[in-house]
């Protein structure tokens, strides 16, 4: 069914959803919005075609037209706007990250499941196509057991005031864009595979704020796979969006943005819109096809309202960005001590039974398999271990 939405949040990605919601003939409309400043809100009612435009936001959500509410407002405005959405029964779909921390996201997914309202966790990076097909490869066995997956998130820094106040963001880099990275991690690890726990590096090298401006973490699952998150607020040159998953099987590696197949050169004579975060307009540039489609944006809201319209979860929920948000917790704590720091879930729905930790492949009954290889001469070397000396041998087998 098409369904109406109210949109809070005029800004950066009030404007994405709006676009991704209203572009491609999808039936789905925004039918209300608002910002605190009544000129955003007239301005981007009138930009997008939305009959009804606020600058208060119980009016806008209470909206008797509306049945689904977006929330794309500051992080520290989450929780009260999910409160007001419980309050009016609205199916609630709100921006990463869910929470200023894990308490905070623990005490919404309470609140959202006593109430039984729909939630869906706008997580876009996780739905990208190149991030879906990747996801659907690792399930199909393609390159066996995750051992190591990598995300990486580094720009110049965000758009807005309010991110670089931690009293309304609740952090620095980590809190901005670690929240992607961890949740493209662990679709590409499994979602059923328990976070134990985080080694993490952070430090506000360049810019003057309270927050960190660069950090790096490895969060080590339960299976030994590990969890890689790079965010940077310092990097220079644009947005670098790119992932790599390592299997025993088998690798992918995704770029979602500075190299997506697109080059143009430019004498930067006309300094027009390349994508978001470019830094510059002159020379070669690196623009990006569709940055909606591109995004996830659009598979993300299919996903979203699907799951509505079939009353099942979304691919992305609550539970989820509780989950990113104590692992981002782990983060900050292990920066601070210089220590692995446990992930703290006090509710945890994956497997009970721990899982199989990752090892060694049989090679026959008697030995394990070390590695293979193709000599240049043609043959092929094989690696083993005996399993009952531990002695390690080699042969070479005729291909
Ligand atoms: N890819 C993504 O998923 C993605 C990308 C960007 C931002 N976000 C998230 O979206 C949210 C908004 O970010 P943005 O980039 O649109 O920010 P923005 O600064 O561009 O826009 C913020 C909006 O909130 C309003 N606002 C700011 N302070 C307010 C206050 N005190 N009271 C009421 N309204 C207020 C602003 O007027 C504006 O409409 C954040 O939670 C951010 O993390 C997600």
């Amino acid at each position: 069914m098409a369904h109406k939405i109210t949109m809070l949040g005029t800004g950066l990605i009030g404007m994405f959803y709006t676009r991704a919601l209203h572009e491609h003939r999808r039936p789905d409309r925004v039918v209300n919005v608002y910002s605190r400043s009544a000129d955003h809100a007239r301005t981007f009612a009138e930009d997008w075609g939305i009959s009804r435009w606020t600058d208060d936001m119980h009016e806008a959500i209470r909206d008797p037209e509306s049945d689904v509410v977006v929330i794309g407002l500051p992080n520290n405005l989450h929780k009260k706007a999910i409160e007001l959405c419980v309050e009016a029964g609205k199916a609630i779909l709100c921006t990463k990250p869910l929470a200023l921390h894990g308490k905070e996201a623990y005490e919404i997914l309470q609140m959202v499941e006593k109430a039984g309202v729909f939630h869906g966790y706008l997580e876009d990076l996780c739905y990208t196509p190149k991030t879906l097909k990747a996801i659907e490869t690792i399930r199909q066995g393609s390159i066996g057991q995750v051992t190591w997956a990598r995300a990486r998130e580094a720009h110049p820094g965000p758009h807005s005031d309010w991110f670089w106040d931690s009293e309304q963001s609740g952090g620095g880099a980590i809190i901005d864009l670690g929240c992607h990275c961890i949740e493209i991690g662990r679709n590409y690890i499994g979602k059923d595979v328990r976070p134990v726990e985080v080694m993490c590096w952070a430090d506000t090298l360049v810019k003057p704020i309270r927050a960190e401006d660069n950090a790096i973490a490895l969060i080590r699952y339960e299976t030994g796979a590990i969890g890689q998150i790079e965010v940077s607020w310092t990097f220079r040159g644009g947005m670098e969006l790119k992932d790599e998953v390592a299997g025993t099987e088998g690798t992918i590696r995704l770029d979602h943005w500075l190299r997506t197949g697109i080059e143009v050169f430019s004498s930067g004579e006309t300094g027009s819109y390349v994508a978001e975060k470019a830094e510059s307009s002159s020379g070669w540039l690196f623009p990006v096809g569709d940055e909606v489609n591109a995004l996830g944006y659009q598979h993300m809201f299919t996903d979203m309202l699907d799951a509505l319209d079939e009353n099942r979860s979304p691919m992305e929920d609550f539970y989820d960005g509780y989950v990113v948000n104590a692992i981002m917790d782990a983060c900050y704590a292990s920066a601070k001590s210089k220590r692995w720091e446990p992930v703290n879930l006090p509710l945890w729905r994956g497997t009970i039974k721990p899982h199989e930790k990752i090892g060694p492949k049989e090679y026959d009954t008697w030995h394990w398999l070390i590695k293979e290889e193709k000599m240049p001469d043609g043959q092929r070397k094989v690696i083993l271990k005996i399993k009952d000396t531990g002695e390690i041998i080699q042969k070479f087998i005729a291909s």
